[in-house]
């Protein structure tokens, strides 16, 4: 028997990020989280449930995972996917990006939400985006906001079983259409630590973190009214506050580690400088950068004078959905 279903999902990039877990099985945060949906860069993966298969496959761009990664990452959606089947049968997950996976944009959030909406629509479970946001969640914590479109609050959650840390969006994606994400890649290298180690690294050694943690609560309410009011320059602010303090923060782990390069630097510069946009980083050295349509030009004429192998423009996405 064989149970098939096709979905795609956005990628989404944080404003108020996720950096650090009170539960690494579950990926339960230590702070809740703020993202945009982004309608340029998504992942589509085709899930089939096969009686005939012996353990779990993942495909990314044809390239077959091993094993252990299986395991960390999708594997994790797919037991708790077997569990509420209540059958033990394995899955082949093939996955394709509509960007080039060398490009260094992260694809694990659009892939295990790809997959998740997929997996619940071929096992016919009928679990809301919500639900499925927590199954997400435990593939990857990014990968849970990507359940929706929009702009997506993540909510860290109390207990200890993880029921309240899930996913909701807080405004739809036509709330604010005059804002795009434009995205340059500097760099096409594979970072040298994972976002999770990197974290895990963070939580165990940095005294910053603390104080950070005191940033994010002090401030988020603040960040959802800046899009509730579509205030640009308050947005544009908290964008690169927030960035810059988990920035802080890992700078600030031990043994060292640090993700951005020379031209993150000049980019941090130069769009202060300008002050109509925001940057943002993950753990990478490509910038996000928000601004609003009409100044974007200019954005863009220094990104490509900085030398960026590659400049994408995103808007605000709508969520997953079956193909
Ligand atoms: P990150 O997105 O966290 O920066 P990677 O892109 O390297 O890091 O992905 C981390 C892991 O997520 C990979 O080792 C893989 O197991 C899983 N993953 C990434 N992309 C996909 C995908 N499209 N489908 C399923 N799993 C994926
Ligand atoms: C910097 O979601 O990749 O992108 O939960 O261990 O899989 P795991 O980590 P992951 O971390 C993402 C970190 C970030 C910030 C963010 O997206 O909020």
């Amino acid at each position: 028997m064989k149970l098939e279903a096709e979905a795609i999902a956005p990628s989404n990039i944080a404003i108020v990020k996720y950096w650090g877990k009170r539960d690494k099985e579950l990926n339960l945060p230590l702070n809740s989280s703020l993202s945009v949906s982004l309608d340029s860069l998504w992942v589509r993966s085709k899930v089939t449930f096969d009686e005939s298969l012996d353990r779990d496959e993942v495909l990314i761009n044809g390239k077959r995972l091993d094993e252990r990664e299986v395991n960390e990452y999708a594997g994790r959606v797919l037991r708790r996917f077997r569990e509420l089947y209540g059958k033990s049968i394995f899955a082949r997950i093939e996955s394709t990006t509509n960007f080039p996976s060398s490009a260094g944009l992260a694809s694990s959030a659009a892939g295990i939400a790809a997959l998740t909406f997929a997996s619940n629509s071929a096992l016919g479970l009928g679990l809301s985006n919500r639900e499925l946001s927590k199954i997400a969640r435990i593939g990857s914590g990014s990968a849970c906001r990507s359940m929706f479109g929009g702009f997506v609050k993540w909510n860290k959650g109390d207990l200890d079983s993880g029921e309240d840390s899930f996913c909701e969006e807080i405004f739809p994606p036509n709330h604010w259409p005059e804002l795009v994400d434009i995205i340059a890649i500097f760099g096409e290298e594979k970072k040298k630590v994972s976002s999770r180690s990197g974290m895990e690294n963070t939580t165990a050694t940095s005294s910053l973190m603390k104080c950070r943690l005191e940033f994010v609560k002090e401030t988020f309410e603040e960040v959802v009214n800046a899009i509730r009011t579509r205030n640009a320059s308050k947005f544009f602010e908290l964008t690169m506050r927030h960035s810059n303090s988990m920035h802080a923060v890992i700078l600030d782990s031990w043994p060292p580690m640090n993700y951005l390069n020379e031209k993150s630097f000049r980019v941090m510069e130069w769009i202060a400088e300008f002050g109509k946009a925001g940057y943002t980083f993950d753990a990478g050295p490509n910038p996000h950068i928000f601004v609003l349509e009409k100044d974007m030009d200019e954005v863009m004429k220094f990104l490509k004078e900085l030398g960026s192998v590659k400049i994408l423009v995103n808007r605000v996405g709508k969520g997953p959905y079956l193909v």
